[in-house]
């Protein structure tokens, strides 16, 4: 098989990126290891900046976020006892964020392809990445019992953050940054109304907790635990109490117990490498860095990072420049970091530290107060929340 642009994955990243250069004309194939229902139903992060639902509304598959998409021009922190309102809105000169789940992005764009009649292959195993550093890559993988080759332009490695993409590029070219954090969050799906229209991020002594929600019958609701805590531990009872305990949210608000449809443990990490390319392989979304989700800017990075790659892939095939493929990383890697900052400081902001001291208890609640009280701090946050605009 030959192609223009071979991407390897079928998340977020890989099928946008695929999206993007089919409206230009350009060809790709995807390859994905999960089967098609598999990727249609893993319940992933929920929160899209406003351009990110600009980069999905271009691309021809905004019908439905438009419909079902729920738009929220604020959200809420908790601590204290107390909630404080940051109005997003007002704070940013009018943008807002959408809640509408990554699932539903995948399962449009996965439609879009298919009825495009662009190809993808679900269920391959032994994906392998040859010659990237010279003119013409290859992705080798077994399809329904045979072995199959996709000789490409350029390989895309939109393969998450266990793919085979960046693991093949050679040992000393790449610099990973990384911080590990000694909590993670556990994560329910529950068919329930959800206590507010609004997120509420909570700050507890017991820990954070988020209250999100997926539509108005569905909540979305997560606890900070053990990074390495088995999820028997966390019977139903428990999860609700907890939740229970640290919304906290002195009688006004009901927490309304639903039958719990998901539930799962994310580690919380943050991750970057650099560069994100190596000779013709560019690397998108987690393959080349993670953020906890706290900022819930992981899949608005994707976004961002293949909107410049296909304007770099535009750039090559329309006119033959490499300039902007050269500098994918250094345009990416500008909002990653910002993001990463972001991420590490709303992480920082709202969740128990182990290991914290009384001291450094009394800095986080300060520092609260300061973001609620302080139009200049709550900005700040705002800002960042929405999402910066893309500057090319
Ligand atoms: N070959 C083919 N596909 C692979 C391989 C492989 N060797 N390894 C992994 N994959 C697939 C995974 O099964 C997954 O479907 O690559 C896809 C990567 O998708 P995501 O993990 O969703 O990553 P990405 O598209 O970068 O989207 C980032 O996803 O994890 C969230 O919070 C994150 O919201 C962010 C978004
Ligand atoms: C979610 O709805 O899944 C969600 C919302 C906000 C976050 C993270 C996850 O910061």
């Amino acid at each position: 098989m030959r192609t223009q642009v071979g991407i390897v994955g079928a998340g977020p990243a890989g099928l946008l990126l695929g999206r993007l250069l089919w409206l230009q004309g350009i060809e790709s194939i995807v390859i994905e290891t999960r089967s098609r229902e598999y990727v249609e139903s893993r319940v992933r992060a929920g929160v899209l900046e406003q351009g990110t639902v600009d980069i999905l509304n271009e691309a021809g598959v905004g019908e439905r976020m438009r419909r079902q998409g729920l738009v929220h021009h604020g959200i809420e922190l908790s601590f204290r006892g107390r909630r404080h309102r940051v109005n997003m809105h007002e704070l940013t000169g009018g943008r807002a964020i959408t809640v509408y789940g990554q699932t539903e992005v995948v399962k449009d764009l996965i439609g879009a392809r298919l009825d495009a009649g662009a190809e993808i292959f679900f269920e391959v195993d032994d994906v392998s990445v040859h010659g990237f550093d010279g003119e013409s890559p290859k992705i080798r993988f077994r399809w329904a019992g045979e072995e199959r080759e996709i000789t490409c332009d350029f390989i895309a490695g939109c393969d998450g953050s266990h793919g085979v993409c960046r693991e093949s590029i050679p040992e000393g070219a790449l610099t990973v940054y990384e911080r590990t954090y000694p909590f993670g969050w556990l994560g329910v799906l529950a068919e329930s109304k959800p206590p507010s229209e609004e997120l509420i991020y909570c700050h507890h002594e017991r820990g954070f907790a988020l209250f999100s929600m997926r539509s108005p019958q569905i909540t979305r609701l997560y606890v900070q635990c053990d990074p390495h805590e088995e999820i028997s531990t966390w019977p139903d009872d428990r999860i609700w109490g907890e939740l229970e305990t640290r919304l906290d949210a002195g009688g006004d608000l009901a927490l309304k117990e639903g039958p719990i449809i998901q539930k799962g443990v994310t580690p919380m990490r943050s991750f970057v490498v650099e560069p994100m390319q190596y000779g013709r392989m560019f690397l998108a979304g987690d393959a080349a860095h993670i953020v906890p989700p706290t900022g819930a800017k992981g899949l608005n990075l994707a976004a961002a990072d293949v909107r410049s790659l296909s304007r770099a892939f535009g750039d090559y095939y329309r006119a033959g420049k490499t300039e902007m493929l050269e500098r994918y990383s250094q345009i990416c890697l500008r909002r990653v970091w910002r993001a990463e900052h972001f991420s590490w400081w709303m992480t920082s902001l709202l969740h128990r530290f182990p290991d914290a001291t009384p001291f450094q208890r009394r800095i986080q609640l300060a520092e609260l107060e300061y973001v609620a009280n302080s139009r200049a701090a709550a900005t700040a946050l705002a800002e960042n929340y929405v999402g910066l605009p893309f500057t090319e």
